[in-house]
């Protein structure tokens, strides 16, 4: 099977953000990755829900929401009836992450956990094997255009062998400076689902772009 496309709206030009959608549905992507930011748990503000349901009168794929709010669970059913498909919190934001999963099914979305790069990937053991996606954070959550850590690799074979290990089915996404250089690397070491903002909104043509990391072999 091949890798997930998950283009990130915050890349999109929001003045054309209708434009934009269109791009990212008649492209070779999977799902919109929506990143909302409140200020608090990271250094920016993105957008919250008159945004997204905006999105949703016009996307055509599922959108993959990542919270990177603080006390995710007073707004999960405010997600969902502003149109997450698949909803992410941050463990790093989460006093009680199991029954925030829970909720977010119960509610009629996949279930997502972020883990930014400080946070080791065994810390997730006891909630592997009830979750649909891990947003494996490899730069520092708040911003677009930031480079890459190279030590996402060695989380993400780590990660992998924990799910394999547990029976789940979750899904390996991962969010921050993938480019055209580090795809393949990424595929190698086991990553499902790739998040792209800048490399695919500052290139000369998007919908070209999606469709080679669409195309990413090992
Ligand atoms: C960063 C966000 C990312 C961001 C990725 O906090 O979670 O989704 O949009 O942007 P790029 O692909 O430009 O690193
Ligand atoms: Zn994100």
């Amino acid at each position: 099977m091949s890798v997930i496309i998950a283009p990130s709206v915050l890349s999109a030009d929001f003045a054309n953000l209708q434009r934009d959608i269109e791009m990212i549905n008649n492209s070779e992507a999977d799902w919109f990755h929506v990143d909302v930011m409140d200020g608090v748990f990271v250094p920016n503000i993105s957008f919250g829900f008159p945004v997204i349901s905006a999105i949703k009168r016009h996307a055509k794929k599922p959108l993959d929401v990542h919270l990177m709010i603080v006390q995710p669970e007073r707004y999960i059913q405010q997600f969902k009836d502003a149109g997450a498909d698949i909803l992410s919190v941050h463990i790093e934001a989460s006093t009680h992450l199991h029954r925030s999963i829970q909720q977010i099914k119960q509610v009629g979305m996949q279930a997502g956990v972020a883990i930014n790069p400080h946070t080791p990937v065994s810390s997730l053991s006891e909630v592997i094997a009830d979750i649909d996606l891990i947003c494996m954070m490899s730069v520092n959550p708040g911003f677009g255009g930031q480079k890459f850590i190279e030590r996402t690799y060695a989380k993400i074979s780590e990660l992998k062998e924990m799910i394999l290990k547990s029976n789940s089915k979750a899904k390996i996404e991962i969010d921050g400076g993938v480019d055209l250089k580090n795809a393949s690397a990424l595929l190698k070491a086991g990553a499902d689902v790739f998040v792209a903002g800048n490399t695919v909104f500052s290139s000369k043509d998007p919908v070209e772009t999606i469709r080679v990391l669409k195309a990413t072999t090992v």
